[in-house]
């Protein structure tokens, strides 16, 4: 039987925040894009366009790479379908000329008006809220139904402390930074790895399952929390 091909990943980046989204794309360019992505851009023109060269000498080594670039005010020397490849403002309408469509995984980062009109767009449109990760906004509030606090401990072997674990920490992550920590991270989001973390012992569980699959014995701080007692290498 013909395994189903992996369902594209399309990734949205309105203005200058959008770091996030790099460090996303230089991951997956390491693990030889394991799923199609489509990376979509808003800029001004080719004077401001954030990561611009980055993003397209990426884009000229990864056939499953492809970038679709608006600038909202393109200058004369600019070159339609070489240096972008719409005039205008990133909108649900750009996402929908897309060749993944709705069935597509999305990860939006940008000025918190334009990612809520962009997630409002995606659900009517059909497209499952399980689908669709915000980065850089305010974390989501952990379910109703878990108790505020519970008997577990995390160890964080190389910083020598150890924390009762809340379930208002949403992730690991969060916990570590409440300590005092400083721990890598980027997307916070489960999608681009920066805060792969070594587990010692013990077990998490995703909220929502990462992009990637971390390597074995490594989990991804910023969307899993503990089952039971656990110890970090941080
Ligand atoms: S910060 Fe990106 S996967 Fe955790």
């Amino acid at each position: 039987m013909t395994p189903e091909p992996a369902r594209p990943l399309v990734l949205v980046g309105v203005g200058g925040g959008i770091a996030p989204l790099l460090t996303i794309l230089r991951t997956w360019a390491g693990a030889g894009f394991p799923r199609p992505v489509w990376f979509v851009q808003g800029a001004t023109n080719g004077r401001d366009h954030p990561f611009g060269d980055d993003i397209r000498a990426l884009a000229a080594r990864h056939a499953d790479l492809h970038l679709d670039i608006s600038y909202g005010r393109a200058r004369t020397t600019d070159v339609l379908g070489r240096d972008y490849q719409r005039n205008g403002r990133v909108t649900l309408a750009t996402l929908k000329r897309l060749p993944p469509g709705p069935d597509a995984d999305f990860a939006l980062c940008g000025p918190p008006g334009t990612v809520d009109d962009l997630r409002a767009g995606l659900a009517a449109w059909g497209v499952p809220a399980a689908r669709v990760r915000c980065l850089g906004g305010t974390p989501a509030s952990p379910p109703a139904d878990r108790a505020a606090a519970s008997a577990i401990t995390v160890r964080f072997a190389a910083s020598g402390i150890s924390a009762a674990w809340r379930e208002d920490h949403r992730d690991l992550l969060t916990l570590a930074e409440a300590e005092g920590l400083t721990p890598r991270f980027s997307c916070r989001t489960g999608i681009c790895q920066a805060c792969l973390c070594p587990l010692l012992s013990g077990d998490v569980a995703y909220d929502r399952e990462p992009m990637l699959t971390p390597a074995s014995g490594q989990v991804l701080i910023c969307c899993c929390r503990p089952v039971g007692n656990v110890v970090l290498d941080l």
